[in-house]
């Protein structure tokens, strides 16, 4: 049997990552490196598209080589690199841009949702282009499978737009990528507010769990989340956003189904279903965060193994890009 390429990204944009970006992608990157050629990547160039400050974005990144490790990506199984150690990136995405339209860059709801948070005015260059250095990212490895949550489902739509339209005019070079979304998980919540998805760049920290965080910070911030009408634990998103996604969390980290513990907890208040909710959170993480310091506290291993990861990477990605330029007929 053949292996199937797999690749996804994430940003160091924050100390942690949440469990909406643990639920909706690094759960199945990690299910997805057996039996599959997976490259992950820690997509930092990205991440410039935001505000930073040089200090702690360098602690952010191999924070979050440690989380991604921790959590359980093998850099034996996989290829675990950073975005910036690969130069074919910025390559490629200069020649997706010369690819996609003005008018479908602008339809992108990413860009649409950000820039309208600061104005259209001060949004910058980079957060418009940044789709196209994303469809580069996953076209230099010609994957098969993108495992990501339902937001960036437009972003690989995109990416096999741009894939179909080179192949056509230069051709086949690339191969149409699919995402791999999940039924459930692909969206989390914010658990203050359980209509907006689990975001870093949310306004309230309460709602948002972090991996990072200390077992106390977590619990308090499940038993303080924001509650439905009723007091019965069903599965409801219309009437019940609240506690369905305290359902969800816990049936993705407990492996139990939803129906198990709707019948679990009948007649029984959100208060017992919140603490049994904190209970599975915590005894999850807990080993994930310990794992995850120890790993910071020897950098120059950690810069190591993603500079292995990165050599691996370069193999395919040049090949890609040598194989694109000759195609688009730039004498070598
Ligand atoms: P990023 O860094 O915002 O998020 C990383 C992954 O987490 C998922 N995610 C969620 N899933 C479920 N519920 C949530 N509340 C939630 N919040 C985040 C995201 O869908 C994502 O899979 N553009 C990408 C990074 C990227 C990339 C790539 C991804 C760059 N190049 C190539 C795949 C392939 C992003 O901003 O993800």
């Amino acid at each position: 049997m053949t292996q199937k390429r797999v690749l996804s990204g994430i940003q160091p944009t924050s100390d942690s990552f949440h469990l909406g970006n643990y639920l909706g992608a690094l759960k199945q990157w990690v299910e997805l490196q057996d039996g599959n050629d997976a490259f992950y990547c820690i997509v930092d160039l990205h991440a410039l598209t935001g505000e930073i400050e040089p200090a702690l974005f360098r602690k952010r990144t191999l924070a979050s080589a440690a989380q991604l490790i921790a959590l359980g990506i093998s850099p034996e199984r996989s290829t675990l690199f950073v975005q910036s150690h690969v130069a074919e990136h910025n390559q490629l995405g200069w020649i997706m841009e010369c690819l996609a339209g003005f008018g479908e860059a602008s339809r992108m709801t990413q860009f649409k949702d950000k820039s309208a948070k600061g104005g259209a005015d001060s949004a910058r260059v980079g957060l418009f282009t940044y789709p196209m250095l994303q469809a580069a990212d996953i076209l230099l490895y010609q994957a098969h499978y993108v495992p990501v949550g339902e937001d960036q489902r437009q972003h690989i739509e995109l990416t096999r737009d741009l894939a179909t339209r080179f192949n056509t005019r230069f051709g086949q070079t690339f191969r149409l990528p699919e995402g791999h979304i999940l039924k459930a998980g692909a969206k989390i919540y914010d658990l203050q507010d359980p209509t907006s998805k689990m975001s870093k760049s949310s306004g309230s920290v309460a709602g948002v769990l972090e991996i990072m965080d200390t077992p106390e910070a977590n619990t308090k911030k499940i038993k303080s989340a924001a509650t439905d009408a009723g007091r019965e634990v069903k599965f409801d998103e219309k009437e019940k956003p609240g506690i369905s996604n305290l359902l969800t969390i816990h049936s993705a980290l407990s492996g139990r189904s939803i129906s198990e513990l709707e019948n679990e907890f009948e007649g029984k208040g959100y208060g017992d279903f919140k603490g049994a909710v904190a209970e599975v959170v915590v005894e999850y993480l807990r080993p994930i965060r310990e794992r995850a310091l120890e790993l910071l506290e020897d950098e120059n291993h950690l810069i190591e193994l993603l500079h292995t990861g990165a050599d691996k990477a370069r193999v395919v990605a040049s090949q890609t890009l040598s194989h694109t330029y000759k195609n688009l007929g730039l004498v070598k």
